[in-house]
């Protein structure tokens, strides 16, 4: 049948795979194409096998692939036979010249433009999905319209707010979708375009239009906010400690005031994934840029107390045992950055491990998910680490335990078959407070969570 709308994503990744599934899914009329240039990655999204864990997600792709979802790694047809593209490709941090550590590492996205600019025949418009500093719109146009090919190109910014781990119901029902356009009349023309895509299934007063600056920057403002709040509570546990206050009782009357709100105020061992530090520190850097130091580090200092909360953890691992963790076991319960998601990018989980492996301690790793990825992210480390799917099987014979993740299945396991199976005395360090303390302290775990008294035998 004849397709209402053509409809092409570069980058088939995290963000890109699961927007474009829900996009074919509630516009049965629209023919979605994803490409990458990873063939690996192509071949798992049209598999059994898909290459990331998103609960809900298979269900929907089995459901359109074949039918108006299609993934390739033929990116230059890809730009010739659709006119609208999104741009979902990976943006890291830069690690090398100018700005690294800070900036975003753009060669990825400018190579993108570039490959739209040589294959394009059609005018195009051309959304930003990945999350880029402000002002990229303007690099895009810049590379894209220099060329005397009368050809147009539209750029648009319409930054993505899901969450790894409930992106299907993120993308089904979200807050808000925000698009962002220049305000010319081509720009309108194409901004509308975009909000009838999502009106398909996003009602319509949660459809937010901006200019596109403000779009680019309130993405980054989003997560900067968000990990604020973890940044605080985390800041806060470590005052409990001190004072004997529980956090979790702080937590709920703070977030009792529905000023406040009680979302994102759960301690943890500290916030990871590819987004929360990524945008915090494009923030910096654009306001460094504007001589705007103050609130650089006013910003910054988010990524400081979280990166002061993985290593105070650390701290408690290394002072409960007696001031030496070398040669002893320790099992990391949860590899991945949250529940839900076998994604391990800038997870805590890195950085513990690593630190282990430094005091000489042997690591075994469990997650139900992101075993593969820890593989990866480790496989440099000389150190003694393993890694077991089996969570009795991964605790048997270790001194302790850290909860690193907070997966449900962590809940619910037989504490009482665990305890007799390690080496006394046993040690629970719960990096995300989500078990039965006491009751693990009754089966004679010394129990260590965040931002709470410490219930100890001796
Ligand atoms: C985030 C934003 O939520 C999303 O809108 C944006 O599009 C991408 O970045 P994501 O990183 O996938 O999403 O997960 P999120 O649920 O925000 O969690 C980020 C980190 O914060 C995780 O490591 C999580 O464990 C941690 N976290 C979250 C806490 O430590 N405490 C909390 O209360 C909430
Ligand atoms: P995100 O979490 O933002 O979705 P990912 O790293 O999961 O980021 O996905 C980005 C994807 O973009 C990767 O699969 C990568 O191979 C792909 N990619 C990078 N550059 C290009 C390019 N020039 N053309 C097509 N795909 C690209």
């Amino acid at each position: 049948m004849p397709y209402n709308r053509n409809i092409l994503c570069i980058g088939a990744g995290y963000v890109g795979g699961p927007t474009m599934a829900m996009i074919a899914h509630q516009c049965p009329d629209y023919r979605v194409t994803v490409v990458d240039i990873n063939p690996e990655r192509i071949a798992a999204w049209n598999s059994d096998e898909l290459p990331i864990y998103e609960p809900g997600l298979d269900e929907i792709v089995r459901a359109v692939r074949g039918k108006n979802l299609f993934f390739s790694t033929d990116v230059e047809q890809g730009i010739r036979e659709n006119d609208i593209i999104f741009v979902s490709v990976n943006t890291p941090t830069k690690t090398f010249g100018v700005g690294a550590g800070m900036a975003a590492d753009l060669q990825y996205w400018e190579k993108t433009a570039r490959q739209i600019l040589q294959y394009a025949q059609t005018p195009k418009i051309v959304i930003e999905k990945s999350t880029l500093p402000v002002k990229t719109a303007q690099a895009m146009e810049s590379i894209l319209r220099h060329t005397g090919n009368g050809i147009w190109f539209e750029v648009l910014s319409n930054p993505e707010f899901l969450a790894e781990g409930s992106a299907i119901r993120d993308l089904t029902n979200p807050d808000r979708v925000l698009i962002g356009s220049r305000e010319t009349k081509s720009g309108l023309l194409a901004r509308q375009i975009l909000v009838d895509i999502y009106a398909s299934w996003v009602p319509r007063e949660r459809i937010l239009t901006s200019n596109i600056w403000s779009s680019e920057l309130s993405k980054l403002v989003s997560n900067a906010f968000l990990a604020q709040r973890i940044s605080s509570i985390n800041a806060i546990s470590a005052l409990c400690e001190k004072t004997e206050a529980d956090v979790e009782e702080v937590a709920r009357a703070v977030g009792m005031d529905s000023r406040i709100g009680p979302k994102f105020l759960n301690a943890s061992i500290g916030f990871g994934g590819s987004c929360f530090k990524k945008d915090i520190l494009n923030l910096v850097y654009l306001c460094r840029h504007y001589g705007l130091d103050d609130v650089a580090a006013y910003w910054e200092s988010v990524v400081r107390i979280n990166e002061y909360q993985q290593e105070r953890f650390m701290g408690t691992m290394l002072t409960a045992m007696f001031n030496t963790l070398a040669g002893k076991r320790i099992c990391l319960f949860g590899f991945a950055f949250k529940a839900n998601t076998g994604d391990t990018r800038e997870s805590p989980a890195i950085f513990i491990a690593r630190r282990l492996m430094e005091e000489k301690a042997e690591v075994v790793i469990t997650d139900p998910q992101a075993l593969k990825n820890a593989r990866v992210d480790l496989n440099d480390t000389a150190g003694n680490v393993r890694y077991v799917a089996d969570p009795y099987e991964a605790a048997a014979g270790c001194h302790a335990i850290a909860v690193l993740t907070e997966w449900d299945l962590y809940r619910k396991l037989d504490y009482r078959r665990i305890y007799e199976s390690m080496e006394q005395p046993a040690f629970l360090f719960d990096g995300r407070n989500i078990l039965d303390h006491q009751g693990c302290f009754d089966l004679g775990f010394n129990v260590f969570p965040l931002g709470k008294p410490p219930l100890k035998h001796f």
